[in-house]
């Protein structure tokens, strides 16, 4: 399927965007592993987030949705030897790959085409050194296969800032024997930590380093998952750039391991706030008002790359609104997403007629720009689309996403949501 987007003038309105991903893989898949019952709210129906709730029904586990739209986890008899489709989901391989490993399960663990050319040693070699039996038949890539095998836990120092990587090492460790440290230099989203501190683990942090003790138990309990940040910033970035908008995002995830890019756009000029922040399980939530600005170009901290690491599409999409150059460097991850980002946002806002330069670990957009609308692609990247789409509402005429459907990944009713507040 191809959607056009048509030049905007203003973008308005209320909306609650579907719940974040990264919190609902992991309430799921603890919840999978935890004495009774969980109870996980505002689970998005993201495809990539079913495709955990699938493999872990594969596994034996109880996950159903409940009339009121509440997901139930109960978890029952291990079940070994299947085969898991993870979908284009590197979380739900990665993190799977955790819990079969150390719960010694016999399995396979697949995924579609895009997720087949993306990095799972990072994941492997740390399952690895704690003992686990892993085959991977296409070099670095899936499909691959676990052989059951005890695990030992371990200290792992991260070669590369990944929650994915830390949360699947963390996860296996919760089975394994004795404790497993992982240290990170530059910290990842902390959702796995938090949920395994609210379901009563045995774990410790401190700056940077983490410890789980295996064959602690985790107590099943009432999840309230917020609206996902990654995917308001998609509109939140339209709300800033375009002129007489507002528009107010209810309970939406805060976590400061993942609010870089407010960061970011405020420090570029951005009328940004949040107010009525709660914290539940560890994560707070609140409510985002986005009002339109006038940006200026900045460069980006290196530092802050892990917190907005899913958002630098759109950064670039906000960078051709501002006045002056934003640059980015030490973003190298994000060739290994479901597109190389850097590569496919670049080629679309070029050929809006943006003023963007590729570079290895980054980009550099030189702006105030005018945007022409055409033809480009989603890249099979559902944050490309999305991107895309919203450099769609800057560019004069009409703009064509090619293969938007994919957007169906993370955020099923985008489209619906950019109609409804550019109206
Ligand atoms: C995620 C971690 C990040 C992010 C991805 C979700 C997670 O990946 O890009 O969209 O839920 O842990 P990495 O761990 O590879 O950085």
């Amino acid at each position: 399927m191809d959607t056009s987007v048509q030049k905007a003038t203003k973008i308005r309105g209320t909306l609650r965007v579907p719940g974040d991903k990264s919190i609902a893989h992991r309430a799921l898949i603890l919840g999978a592993l935890a004495r009774g019952k969980q109870v996980i709210e505002g689970i998005p129906r993201a495809e990539d987030v079913g495709r955990t709730a699938s493999c872990l029904r594969t596994l034996g586990c109880f996950v159903e949705e409940m009339p009121d739209g509440q997901v139930l986890t109960i978890s029952k008899r291990w079940i070994t030897g299947q085969n898991l489709d993870a979908g284009n989901s590197a979380t739900a391989a990665r993190l799977l790959l955790g819990l079969a490993a150390g719960k010694g399960l016999d399995c396979i663990i697949d995924g579609d085409e895009s997720l087949r050319k993306r990095p799972m040693s990072r994941v492997v070699e740390p399952l690895r050194q704690m003992g686990a039996d892993i085959h991977l038949t296409g070099g670095d890539h899936l499909p691959l296969q676990i052989t059951r095998k005890k695990l030992s836990g371990i200290t792992y120092r991260m070669p590369m800032p990944s929650a994915q990587v830390k949360s699947a090492v963390l996860i296996a460790g919760l089975s394994a024997d004795g404790d497993t440290t992982v240290i990170e230099e530059q910290p990842s989203r902390d959702h796995t930590e938090n949920l395994l501190e609210a379901m009563e683990a045995t774990i410790s942090r401190d700056e940077g380093t983490v410890t789980v003790t295996g064959g602690s138990s985790l107590k099943g309990i009432y999840v309230t998952v917020p609206a996902d940040i990654s995917s308001a910033l998609f509109f939140i970035t339209a709300a800033v750039c375009l002129s007489d908008s507002e528009i107010y995002f209810i309970h939406t995830g805060v976590n400061p391991t993942r609010t870089g890019a407010i960061k970011v756009l405020q420090e570029m000029g951005a009328d940004i706030s949040i107010e009525n922040v709660d914290t539940e399980a560890g994560e707070p939530a609140g409510d985002i008002i986005a009002r339109s600005s006038s940006l200026h170009g900045i460069d980006i901290d290196p530092a802050l790359v892990p917190t907005l690491i899913d958002e630098l599409p759109i950064l670039a999409v906000a960078a051709t609104q501002a006045e002056g150059v934003t640059t980015v460097r030490g973003a190298g991850e994000l060739r290994h997403k479901e597109s190389d980002r850097i590569r496919a946002i670049v080629q679309n806002l070029s050929l809006l007629g943006a003023k963007v330069t590729e570079l290895e670990d980054g980009f550099s957009v030189m702006g105030p720009c005018s945007l022409k609308g055409r033809a480009v692609s989603s890249f099979g990247d559902h944050r490309i689309a999305m991107a895309s789409s919203i450099a769609g509402l800057f560019a004069e005429g009409t703009t064509r996403i090619e293969n938007s459907d994919v957007v169906g990944v993370s955020y099923p009713d985008f489209y619906r949501d950019l109609i409804t507040l550019a109206a």
